[in-house]
C-alpha cells in the first residue's frame, strides 16, 4: 500500500511568498503545495498537505493521523515555541514525525530556539527554505 504522507503547516505559513521573504524566502505556500505533491506522487506516496491559523485544528488533524496516515511532517511555525498541545498529540504517534522549518530557528530571537515539537519529532530540519520539505519528503523514502 502507497505510503500515506500527511504534511502540516501552522499559523501564518500561507502568507509564505508575500510574508517577511528575506527570511523565509518568495516561493509562495502555493508552489511549496505543489512541489510536496509532486515529490510525494514521484515517490508513489499520498500525500495530504494542510494549513491552519488555529491550534486546536491541528491537533485534530494529529490525532486523525493515527488512523488515516504513515508519517507525518510538520511546520508547526509559532506553535513551536509554545504549544503543550501540539507536543502531545505527536506523542500519541507511532509513525516518522519530521520538523521542518524554512529558517534557521537557532540563528533568530531566543523565543525560537525552543521547540516542542523537536523531542518528540523523529528528526528536525531547519535553515535550508522550502528545500526542508522535499527533504523531509525523501528521507520518508527509506523509512
Ligand atoms: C517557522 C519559524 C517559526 O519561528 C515562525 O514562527 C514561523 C515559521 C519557519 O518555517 O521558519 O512562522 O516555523
Amino acid at each position: 500500500m502507497a505510503k500515506r504522507v500527511l504534511i502540516l503547516n501552522g499559523p501564518n505559513l500561507n502568507l509564505l511568498g508575500t510574508r517577511e521573504k528575506s527570511v523565509y524566502g518568495s516561493k509562495s505556500f502555493a508552489e511549496i503545495e505543489a512541489t510536496c505533491k509532486k515529490t510525494c506522487a514521484d515517490l508513489g506516496f499520498v500525500c495530504d498537505f494542510r494549513q491552519s491559523n488555529h491550534e486546536g485544528e491541528l491537533v485534530d488533524w494529529i490525532q486523525s493521523a493515527r488512523k488515516t496516515a504513515d508519517a507525518v511532517i510538520i511546520n508547526p511555525a509559532a506553535y513551536s515555541h509554545t504549544s503543550v498541545a501540539i507536543h502531545d498529540a505527536l506523542r500519541t504517534l507511532e509513525m516518522p514525525i519530521i520538523e521542518v522549518h524554512l529558517s534557521n530557528i537557532h540563528q533568530r530571537e531566543a523565543f525560537r530556539h525552543h521547540s516542542y515539537v523537536s523531542t518528540v519529532a523523529t528528526g528536525v530540519i531547519c535553515g535550508l527554505g522550502a528545500k526542508g520539505y522535499t527533504l523531509a519528503i525523501q528521507a520518508l523514502a527509506d523509512e
